[in-house]
């Protein structure tokens, strides 16, 4: 089956076993089915933070699991149960509507709500560690259901125990608190012109956000990407210093004792924004750190164009960075 309508990035990838997951009860028997006939197991969601191969030799599970509960109420918070197969911007849209504020700041992130917690989704000064409870999962080495508390999902920025240990949990849902009063989050910069405006609500942000990420931000169904390719990488203060000292209009910001430096800007400076391979697999012109494929190119194109620009960046300023999708070979 291909999976080319799957994947944000539109890379033309045929799976060699498919199964469209609508209830969990069917899990037990697909793994039966693949531990008989040897097959890796593959979890997809939205597909939008991976990056394919030509051809995968596994069984591809896509959540398709849906369901929305509410499953506890107090006059400050609720609590929210979602199916991992949700979509994540459906499910912000729908808590804006209810009047609950949290999520606003996560408007538009494209991907489902089991493929939220793998990667740690982050914008506008939150991340998903910041409003989840805990996340039931299934193991797919042990066979079991699994409740994980939000400190055992062991977050950081853009990773999660479901990231590291890969492969090896669906994520059947997740439980989220939102805020019956507006607490809003407006540290960002593009945000803080919000604070001066009277009578502010959680729509006011929601609205805000998804205007910042549709000028930034590529609609993947107009032009395949995978939002942002790299990390922004992570440098202790001498590194951060020399940096500066070359390049005094270096965008960073300070995280813990550490500095957080703009890959973004990095490769814009390495004049790479706009630019593209001859296959078409480029940096995009309105946000340099999103890679986009308008041609359907496959993941050899698309891994040729992230090594030019990390050897670019590595050679200007001598910072590695680190791909953030996932790669399945
Ligand atoms: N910048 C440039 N040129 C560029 C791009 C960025 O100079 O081409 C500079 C800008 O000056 C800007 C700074 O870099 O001030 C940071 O850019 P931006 O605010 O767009 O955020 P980012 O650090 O590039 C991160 C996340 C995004 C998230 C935004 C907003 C990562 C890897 N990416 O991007 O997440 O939406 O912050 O919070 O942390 C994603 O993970 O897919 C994603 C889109």
């Amino acid at each position: 089956i291909s999976l080319q309508a799957l994947n944000s990035l539109a890379i033309p990838s045929l799976a060699s076993h498919f199964v469209e997951l609508t209830q969990e009860q069917d899990l037990p028997a697909i793994i039966t089915y693949c531990n008989a006939h040897q097959l890796p197991m593959r979890v997809l969601g939205g597909g939008s933070n991976l990056v394919l191969s030509d051809r995968i030799d596994a069984c591809v599970v896509h959540n398709a699991l849906l369901g929305r509960e509410i499953v506890g109420q107090t006059i400050d918070r609720v609590e929210i149960d979602i199916a991992g197969g949700e979509n994540w911007h459906d499910l912000v849209a729908w808590t804006i509507a209810q009047g609950w504020s949290g999520l606003e700041n996560l408007a538009l992130i494209p991907g489902t709500v089991g493929a939220a917690p793998v990667q740690n989704i982050g914008a506008y000064g939150v991340e998903l560690a910041d409003r989840l409870v805990s996340v039931r999962a299934y193991d797919l080495f042990n066979s079991e259901f699994r409740i994980f508390s939000n400190a055992e999902c062991l977050f950081e920025y853009r990773n999660s125990i479901f990231k590291s240990d890969e492969n090896r949990y669906l994520i059947c849902s997740i439980r989220l608190t939102v805020e019956q009063d507006f607490v809003p989050t407006l540290e960002y910069g593009p945000l803080q012109s919000l604070k001066a405006q009277p009578d502010l609500c959680a729509a006011d942000v929601f609205d805000r956000v998804v205007a910042i990420r549709q000028a930034k931000l590529p609609d993947p169904r107009l032009i395949p990407n995978a939002g942002s390719f790299f990390k922004n990488p992570l440098v202790g203060a001498d590194v951060f210093q020399r940096l500066q000292q070359q390049f005094p209009d270096l965008v960073s910001f300070q995280s813990g004792a550490d500095y957080k430096i703009a890959a973004g800007w990095l490769i814009d400076r390495a004049a790479l924004r706009g630019q593209s391979s001859a296959a078409g697999v480029g940096c995009y012109s309105e946000q340099a750190l999103v890679l986009i494929n308008p041609r359907r190119a496959s993941s050899t194109d698309v891994l040729a164009w992230s090594g030019w620009v990390q050897q670019q960046v590595e050679g200007l300023f001598g910072l590695a960075l680190e791909v953030e999708p996932r790669f399945w070979s």
